[in-house]
This record gives C-alpha cells, structure tokens and sequence, in this order.
C-alpha cells in the first residue's frame, strides 16, 4: 500500500476558507477514519524489503502527521507545497539558507525584531547582505533594489506600526527584476490575506501566533509558490532539519480548525477597543490597519507604559501575539529591542508605544482593564 492509498486529502478542497479550515486533517487517515489526524510519535519507518518503502523512512524528511498539516497550510494559502518547522525563525532560517554570500535581500524596515537580529547578527557572518526600506512606498522600493538582489521579504501589515504594503505592485516589481517575493503573513493568516494569489513568490508565518492560536506550542511555515521552489525549501528544511514535530503538528492542526471563528471575534474585539482607545484622553495615537487583531497606540506620557503594564488584570502583559488570550507588550524593550535604535526611532517604536494583541475575551472586560489600567498614578 501506497501512502496515496493510505492517506486521503484531507482539508476539503474547493470549499470555503472557514470550511476548509475546520476540515484540515480530515479524512486524512483512511485506514481507520480517525477525525483527528493521528500523532505519527516515530522518529524511523521500517521498509517493508530491500527497494521497497511504505512511503516514509524518517521523520526529518516526512511523516504522516506532518504531511496532514503540511497539506491542509498548502491548500488554504494557495501554494504547491507547504513546511512546517519548529519556530517562526527557523522557517525564516531556512528562507535565509536558500541564498549564498554575496546575494542581497530587500527587507521591510518594519519587520520583526527577531529577523532583523538573524540577518544582521547571523547571516551577515556568512556574506549575505541586507539593507531595508519603507515598503508602502512603492517608488523607494523601485529605487532600493541592487544588481545583487536576490530577494525581497515584508511583513504587511508590519509589526509593530501596522502599516500596509501594496504586495500585489511589490510581487510586480520583483518578478521584473527576477527578485523573489516573500511575505512574513503572521499578522494576517491565509483567511485575511494570501500573498501567493497576489504574485508572491514566498509566504511565511510565525505559526506560534495565529495560526496555532493557543499560546501554547512553537512553530513556523514556509509555503512555496510552485514545484521549482518547493523543491528547494523541502532541501533545506531535511538538510538543515528544525521540522516541526508530530505532536506540535498536531496541535497546530488543531488551532487551524478554529482560525476564522478567533478571528472574526478578535476582528471585532480590536476594532471596537481602537475607537475607544482614539477617544482616550491619555492616548496620543492609535494604530490599527482596520482589519486583524493587533493594535498600537501611544500614550501621552512614557511614565504611563509602566502604570498600564503593571494594572491590567485581564490582558497580560506577555510578548508573542494571535492568542485567544489578550496580550500587552513594550515593543521597545521586547519584541523590538534588536531593531537599530535610529530606525526604531525613525519608525515611532519608543518609550510611549504599547502594543495589544487582542484576545477573544468579552469586549466590555477588554475596555474595563485598560480603563483601570491606563490612568494618571
Ligand atoms: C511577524 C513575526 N514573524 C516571525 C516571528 C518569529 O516567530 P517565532 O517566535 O515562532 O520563532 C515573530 C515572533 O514574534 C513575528 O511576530
């Protein structure tokens, strides 16, 4: 038998988003029905006899659970081929190992803290360059490629100032160029925004945020346009091997099922708590895109970031974002603290920014904790 024969497609393709999510993993295991994918806890596969194989041999390069969520990511962002690994950055990682010394990637300056550290503190040792620009500015992206650019990755909207790119132009600009395009998609998950329809070459997700949904496992993404590309990311993910393993598989395929329900009451949570925050009298501005669940605002005054971070009874005050629970974090000294501090400067990420990750919690508890929260001590 097959794994063709033993395995069936799971995720329902050809439905709806929010059908093909809820079905992620089903009728995946034909031999015995199971509605939830079974976790596959073997690292090795036995062959049947010499020459012959059941389809899997080791669980660095494939195993059952993992192909259940690998397809169903597939499917729901549009791509030929998904990978799970075991953290946001070691997909990103793998991204970064697809070039060599002397390639130059294009960066989005309004990225997560954490890749700017990898290229700038890791990859650099290893020659590859790197240089950012604002991406919702079509014109300064035009002007920022090299002769040696061999890729372009943004996050849109970005992470902490929730600004929006135009990725269907940056896609067009790229593909001009023979540049690839690649979008970190965390923020807005496939049932918000799909790069890869929009010309994308590349999507990558934190999946501990969104996707996973709980706050409770590690993971990342990589989703591949076409065969030529899977091809290289599938190498890099067995040749360097931080895959994502079975049980994680399994608990993200178990996020995914409720993805568009924890977004649309996220969706609606953060939408309604930036109109109230834009009436606050103690805050200065409010930054929300206007879709997703994530918002910054800032205060009028530094001394109020450590009065709301140590009042909030409901929200916590935790890095990471995309949870059921509701998060508040410093960008400044969390999550942005290795962005160059003239950038962060430039960008706005200061000593008044906060930013929440909005939870599924009931509205009215939302806006009584930063009500208690965010006063004059
Ligand atoms: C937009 C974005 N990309 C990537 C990462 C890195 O992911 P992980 O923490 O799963 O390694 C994060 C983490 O906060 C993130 O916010």
């Amino acid at each position: 038998m097959t794994d063709q024969q033993r395995f069936g497609s799971g995720c329902g393709r050809g439905k709806e988003l929010s059908t093909r999510l809820v079905q992620s993993g089903v009728r995946f295991d034909t031999v015995t029905g199971a509605i939830s994918v079974p976790i596959y806890q073997s690292a090795t596969f036995a062959h049947p006899g010499l020459g012959l194989s059941t389809g899997y041999d080791y669980t660095r390069m494939g195993n059952p659970t993992r192909q259940a969520l690998e397809e169903a990511l597939a499917d729901l962002e549009g791509g030929h081929s998904a990978y799970a690994f075991a953290s946001g950055l070691s997909a990103l990682t793998a991204v970064f190992l697809m070039f060599k010394a002397g390639d130059h990637l294009l960066l989005g300056e309004d990225l997560y803290g954490g890749t700017y550290r990898l290229l700038d503190s890791v990859f650099s040792r290893f020659g590859l360059t790197a240089s950012y620009v604002d991406t919702t500015d079509p014109a300064a992206v035009a002007a920022a490629f090299r002769p040696e650019t061999r890729a372009m990755l943004l996050e849109s909207p970005s992470n902490p100032m929730l600004k929006t790119s135009d990725l269907a132009t940056i896609a067009r600009l790229c593909r001009e160029r023979g540049v690839l395009s690649i979008v970190d998609n965390t923020l807005m998950t496939p049932y918000l925004q799909r790069p890869l329809e929009l010309g994308c070459d590349l999507v990558v997700h934190s999946a501990t945020k969104y996707l996973g949904g709980h706050n409770d496992l590690l993971a990342g993404v990589v989703v591949a346009r076409d065969e030529r590309l899977a091809e290289e990311v599938a190498f890099v993910q067995n040749a360097s091997g931080p895959v994502l393993a079975p049980h994680d598989c399994w608990l993200l395929l178990r996020g995914l099922k409720t993805l568009a329900v924890r977004l649309d009451r996220q969706q609606e949570n953060a939408a309604a708590l930036a109109e109230w925050l834009e009436a606050h009298p103690l805050v200065e501005a409010v930054y929300y895109p206007g879709m997703g669940a994530m918002l910054s605002f800032r205060v009028v005054d530094p001394a109020l970031v450590a009065q709301v971070l140590g009042s909030v009874q409901v929200i916590s005050f935790a890095e990471s974002l995309g949870g059921v629970e509701s998060l508040v974090t410093y960008p400044l000294e969390q999550t942005h603290a290795d962005v160059p501090e003239e950038t962060r400067r430039r960008l706005g990420i200061d000593e008044r920014l906060l930013r929440i990750s909005v939870g599924i919690e009931d509205i009215s508890d939302l806006r009584a904790d930063l009500e208690q929260a965010l006063v004059r001590s």
